[in-house]
């Protein structure tokens, strides 16, 4: 025998070899038994949770379901897009697994659906690491902690609220109070290697308008966008949040600094309530089923930084506050597990004061680590003359206080504009953080002067002697 043959013949052995011990499956349909709402239910085919079926129709037409839970012999699924025509005894046919995305720098200035497949008309990123949808947890001990702050460009968050890097923050609001513009213009002035964006069950408008105007050509060179709107079923929207986390998981692996946006968390966690009601979970809190509050730490612990040298994800999530209520079990939830969280006011925005940022409200939990104590001092004395003001703001339109008694609360009545001009700014206009604490700086000297005044006024001395100069070590903000 020509040693080809006896190559051909050894080939031929082997793969009979391995269709012995390796058989191939066999596929086994099942059928569509029941149509709840969106929940469908199949009986006879064995998938287990997070893998796909394809639903057949009458007319040969298919539909991608994915499993979502199960009952004894038969198997919940929720529809990955529109679904027409499904009728009792539809064939239900198991798929391969979806469970993650090809993510590499081609993805960057794309826009992408829940299902990382283009929205952008342009080609499916076929080459990249593969990530898993639902990332590996970080071991808590691992993590680098947050020491770097992060100039976001925006006044008011960087002298007052300073982020970190690696920092996750809310953005909480009721609706038109100004989160996605807060957003973009973060999006726009912050320095990141990558930014990654999930627009998760808002507005179908919104995000080409968050992509043209918000975002700009500039912003989206270096951006990746997942969009996933309000009329798409709940699993994409839970998906659009977790490919996502995954794309930002991959360049933060990568070593880069990755700035990631979502908005918005409440859409994400209404998306699993609807999924999971839908599958009959009972409601717990305010309608919300137990595994919502499981799903949201999960999500938020992805982001943050990795170990020591790797790169970072920095997180600001929208939190929608419903009637502007704070106490919605959602922003409740979101609180406890985020670093800290701005609070949009919308008394302040139907004001005309943008950024509407609630300074009392509102804290950085990884300030006191990354700011200088002379910055951390100047913040107090802000906070301190913004909160006296507001708490007596009542008494005083209504004439009610007479100046001179209370000495502070003059000195908050006088510096008042000053404060407010401080916190607003255009959205086009940037602030990088050295400026923003030379400014904070220069506004609470001027009210040093003013105590000054006062003391002299009074014939107090001591009151000078609190006067002494603060000095801003700008190296350590850096
Ligand atoms: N910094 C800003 N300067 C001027 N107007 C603003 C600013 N931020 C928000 N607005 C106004 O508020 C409206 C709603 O803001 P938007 O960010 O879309 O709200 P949300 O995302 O909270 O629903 C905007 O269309 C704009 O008119
Ligand atoms: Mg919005």
């Amino acid at each position: 025998m020509t040693t080809n043959a006896s190559k051909v013949l050894l080939n031929k052995i082997t793969a009979a070899k391995k269709a012995i011990i390796e058989p191939e499956k066999l596929q086994v349909e099942g059928r569509l038994t029941r149509m709840v709402g969106l929940a469908l239910e199949a009986e006879g085919c064995e998938v287990p949770v997070g893998g796909r079926c394809e639903i057949i129709t009458a007319d040969g037409s298919g539909h991608v379901a994915e499993v979502v839970g199960f009952s004894g012999d038969k198997i919940f699924l929720m529809p990955n897009g529109e679904i027409k025509g499904l009728g009792p005894g539809a064939r239900v046919r198991p798929m391969s697994h979806f469970d993650g995305i090809q993510v590499s720098e081609q993805l960057l200035s794309r826009v992408l659906d829940g299902n990382g497949d283009p929205l952008d008309g342009g080609e499916k990123i076929t080459s990249g690491q593969f990530m898993p949808l639902n990332g590996e947890p970080i071991n808590p001990l691992n993590r680098h902690p947050i020491e770097q702050p992060l100039d976001v460009g925006v006044r008011a968050i960087n002298a007052l609220l300073t982020v970190g890097r690696g920092q996750r923050m809310g953005l909480f609001a009721g609706s038109g109070v100004g989160k996605s513009v807060l957003l973009g213009m973060m999006t726009r002035f912050t320095e990141a290697d990558v930014i990654v964006v999930g627009l998760i069950g808002e507005r179908g408008r919104e995000v080409k308008e968050f992509i043209e105007h918000n975002l700009g050509v500039e912003g989206l060179k270096k951006a990746v966008v997942i969009a996933v709107p309000a009329d798409q079923p709940p699993l994409m929207r839970l998906h659009g949040a977790k490919v996502a986390t995954s794309i930002a998981e991959h360049f933060r692996d990568e070593g880069k600094q990755v700035l990631l946006l979502m908005d918005s968390l409440t859409r994400f966690c209404q998306a699993q309530r609807e999924l999971a009601l839908a599958i009959g979970e009972p409601p717990a809190t305010k309608g919300y089923p137990p595994s919502v509050f499981a799903k949201l730490p999960k999500l938020v612990e992805r982001a943050g930084n990795a170990e020591q040298g790797a790169g970072s994800i920095t997180a600001f999530y929208t939190v929608l506050t419903e009637g502007d209520d704070q106490q919605d079990p959602i922003a409740d939830a979101a609180r406890a597990i985020l670093d800290g969280h701005i609070v949009l006011s919308r008394q302040l925005a139907d004001a005309g004061q943008y950024p509407a940022i609630d300074i009392e409200s509102s804290v950085s939990r990884a300030q006191q680590q990354i700011i200088s104590e002379e910055q951390l001092e100047l913040v107090n004395q802000f906070r301190a003359m913004y909160s006296i003001y507001q708490q007596n703001r009542d008494l005083i339109s209504v004439g009610a206080y007479e100046r001179g008694t209370e000495p502070l609360l003059d000195e908050a009545i006088e510096m008042q504009p000053a404060l407010r001009r401080f916190l607003q700014q255009g959205m086009n206009e940037k602030v990088d953080i050295n400026d923003s604490v030379d400014e904070l700086l220069q506004l609470m000297q001027q009210h040093r002067a003013s105590k000054q005044e006062l003391a002299i006024d009074n014939g107090t001395a001591e009151i000078i002697s609190d006067n002494q100069h603060i000095g801003h070590n700008s190296g350590v903000i850096n």
